[in-house]
């Protein structure tokens, strides 16, 4: 290796191996054949977030916004206009939270006081299921598709009851990176909605290139008064710390969902989020380096022939037939954090996407672990 130093190596990756790098190929393990030495940082692959992120055009937001931190508020109308002229939605139509978690929390509680039952797959992310528990709901769980590992929309539907109040879809779903088919989604979602919140978590729509996906923002375009939409400032922008996220709904629902919530956004995050939505190349940045991570590992995993379910989002999730807690101890001790347990899947192991030179890295360790 010469002069190059350990952190060039990790970090300047593309340039040593790049040229050489096929995804998918045996090329992977040629590239890497030479022992890539330990990082002398943790690579967080645990925690869905942006490597990159925020982006300049945040970061100078906020840096500009410091000064300015000892006034209340800040100009929340001015994200929400922006935020209606993306999605084209009145501005009547949609709440902006401390993340999208709040307003999923706040959805969870909604049901939760109307004495009402939550219906979700399982596994799912847990922010509206955990706090309408805690709030008092019952929580009815569906199991993934068995073989698929996908939501199974029809035992969903079937899981509702009269008492059911409000059904969670996250789509993609976290910790498994699946969609559920468009058109099934839009019937069900019509369906459902007439008795019934139905809340569809759009976390990850960014990243989705699939066909079969498409987003149900236009079911609240169109006025459906019991369907919720939620995005976020966190995964694409790189604005997780600024816990910036909205929600999209009748503004009946709107109101409902604004009049229960507790937080109140923060100018720095209110400020690097409307810099940051008009900032396209930065998305386009993100998503292009989402990708090379994604061919290197999920190449490896085709090499290999692993089981895992291809990602419709920023992180993969890999059945490993190992405890994962123990499996988070031996890769924490290579310098590299994965995703906690899932229970019920707790032998599988959400990864989530760092830098491509990283996840390179990751290969290796993986192979050395599971291989
Ligand atoms: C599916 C899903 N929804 C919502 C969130 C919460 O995001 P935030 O509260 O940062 O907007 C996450 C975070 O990981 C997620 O995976």
């Amino acid at each position: 290796m010469g002069t190059v130093s350990r952190r060039q190596i990790l970090l300047g990756g593309t340039a040593l191996f790049g040229a050489s790098l096929m995804p998918g190929s045996n090329i992977i393990r040629g590239a890497i054949g030479e022992e890539l030495p330990r990082p002398d940082y943790m690579i967080r692959a645990g925690f869905n977030e942006n490597p990159y992120g925020p982006s300049r055009v945040a970061l100078q937001a906020i840096v500009d916004s410091i000064k300015m931190s000892n006034l209340y508020g800040g100009d929340r109308r001015a994200l929400s206009t922006l935020m209606g002229e993306i999605h084209n939605v009145p501005t009547d139509h949609i709440s902006i939270g401390t993340g999208s978690g709040e307003i999923l929390r706040t959805a969870g509680m909604l049901a939760a006081v109307a004495d009402g039952s939550v219906v979700c797959a399982d596994p799912t992310y847990h922010d509206l299921i955990r706090y309408a528990e805690r709030a008092g709901s019952e929580i009815i769980r569906v199991p993934v598709d068995r073989e698929t590992k996908h939501i199974d929309l029809n035992a969903i539907h079937r899981a509702i009851r009269r008492d059911t109040k409000c059904v969670y879809l996250a789509n993609p779903n976290n910790p498994v990176p699946s969609i559920i088919e468009k058109n099934e989604l839009r019937d069900f979602t019509l369906d459902v909605a007439k008795d019934r919140m139905v809340f569809i978590d759009e976390a990850y729509f960014e990243f989705v290139d699939n066909p079969d996906y498409a987003s149900m923002m236009d079911l609240v375009r169109d006025g459906h008064d019991n369907i919720v939409v939620a995005r976020t400032a966190s995964k694409i922008h790189g604005l997780a710390g600024m816990r910036i996220g909205f929600g999209f709904a009748h503004p009946d629902l709107t109101q409902r969902i604004n009049d229960a919530k507790t937080g109140a956004i923060n100018l720095l995050g209110l400020n690097a989020a409307i810099a940051s939505y008009k900032d396209q190349e930065f998305q386009e940045f993100t998503l292009r380096k989402n990708r090379e991570s994604l061919d290197i590992v999920e190449g490896m995993l085709d090499e290999t022939g692993a089981t895992y379910v291809k990602s419709n989002a920023n992180f993969t999730f890999i059945y490993t037939g190992r405890d994962i807690q123990e499996l988070n101890a031996a890769f924490r001790a290579e310098n590299i954090m994965v995703g906690r347990p899932f229970p019920p899947m707790t032998d599988w192991m959400r990864v989530s996407m760092a830098k491509p030179e990283e996840m390179r890295y990751f290969v290796q360790v993986y192979e050395k672990l599971l291989g």
